[in-house]
């Protein structure tokens, strides 16, 4: 593996071997030196075109806990208002001597266009691209679900039979996309659930089933729930009518909440829109997992960067 640009092209070998390698990073986040020396003389990138907390603080927390050098670089206050294009921008860090460069897009293909290109030698992780995919967030979401259903023993462990539905905004969802791809390699079983104008127009290759009914969605017993943002600044028109009908007919409130098993799993990539997509009772609820997938971020991250950057992917 030279790159990291999406989940789609992860064969299952693949994908449990990082989830194992982020269970060895997780156990350095428990001690109280919380570093490893293993990316020492390594330079990491992090080249942020749109705005990110988690994505950004998660990759550049897991640089230093690798011991690399580490540079974040976010587009607002940079050259790029004076009209310089990602080439130049991406070639002008990497002159510094990159040997990651982490980057975060609202152009759908912009991590692959920089690790085909040949504009750039060093290795290219993708930080979200546009509306296409998220790879280490799906990564984080697998391996929240594998740590709470598989605990110490999660080890080697894929998500064979697991129900997950997503629900909400799938269409501008980088999120959604990767993790469809991610978990259903994993063996889990895939259910959209949204309103039809926030669908993709065909969903016909992708191994999903498709509802528009949360109630009955929930009514089905899912393992998983993960909830989705709405993302207002990707939609040009509306959607839906309101903000109270969105929430009223697709929103994860007390009533629905309190029909799921105890022990299923309410999942939210962040940042949520509390009131809207999900309530503020179910955010904070015990089947939550919102901080957990916070905290597993900086493991998966880990993993990916030494993975990538030590040769052991090979
Ligand atoms: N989940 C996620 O990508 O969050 P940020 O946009 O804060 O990085």
């Amino acid at each position: 593996m030279r790159h990291l640009l999406s989940t789609r092209d992860l064969d299952r070998a693949t994908a449990v071997g990082i989830l194992d390698v982020a269970e060895d990073m997780a156990e350095v986040a428990g001690r109280e030196v919380k570093k490893l020396p293993t990316l020492r003389g390594k330079t990491v990138i992090n080249l942020f075109f749109e705005d990110s907390t988690r994505t950004r603080t998660s990759f550049e927390l897991a640089a230093k806990r690798l011991s690399a050098d580490l540079i974040t670089f976010s587009a607002k206050g940079s050259s790029v208002s004076k009209g310089e294009s990602l080439k130049d921008t991406a070639q002008t860090l990497a002159a510094m001597g990159a040997d990651a460069v982490v980057i975060r897009h609202s152009a759908s293909g912009a991590a692959q266009t920089l690790a085909t290109s040949g504009w750039i030698d060093a290795a290219v992780l993708n930080a979200g691209d546009g509306t296409h995919e998220h790879p280490t967030q799906a990564l984080l979401d697998a391996f929240t679900m594998r740590r709470r259903l598989h605990g110490a023993a999660s080890r080697g462990k894929d998500l064979d039979g697991l129900q997950v539905t997503l629900v909400g905004d799938i269409v501008h969802s980088r999120v959604a996309r990767s993790n469809v791809w991610l978990l259903t390699t994993l063996g889990a079983t895939v259910r959209l659930v949204a309103p039809a104008t926030l669908l993709p127009a065909n969903t016909s290759g992708w191994p999903v089933t498709v509802g528009f009914d949360l109630d009955e969605a929930i009514d089905a017993d899912p393992d998983v729930v993960m909830m989705l943002r709405i993302q207002a600044e990707r939609m040009n028109a509306a959607f839906f009518p309101n903000a109270r009908e969105y929430s009223r007919q697709w929103g994860l409130d007390e009533e629905r909440l309190a029909r799921l098993r105890p022990d299923t799993m309410v999942m939210h990539p962040g940042p949520m829109n509390r009131g809207l997509e999900i309530s503020a009772s179910a955010a904070d609820s015990s089947r939550s997992t919102v901080l957990e997938q916070v905290t597993n971020g900086v493991s998966i991250r880990m993993a990916v960067l030494y993975l990538l950057l030590s040769g052991a992917a090979e």
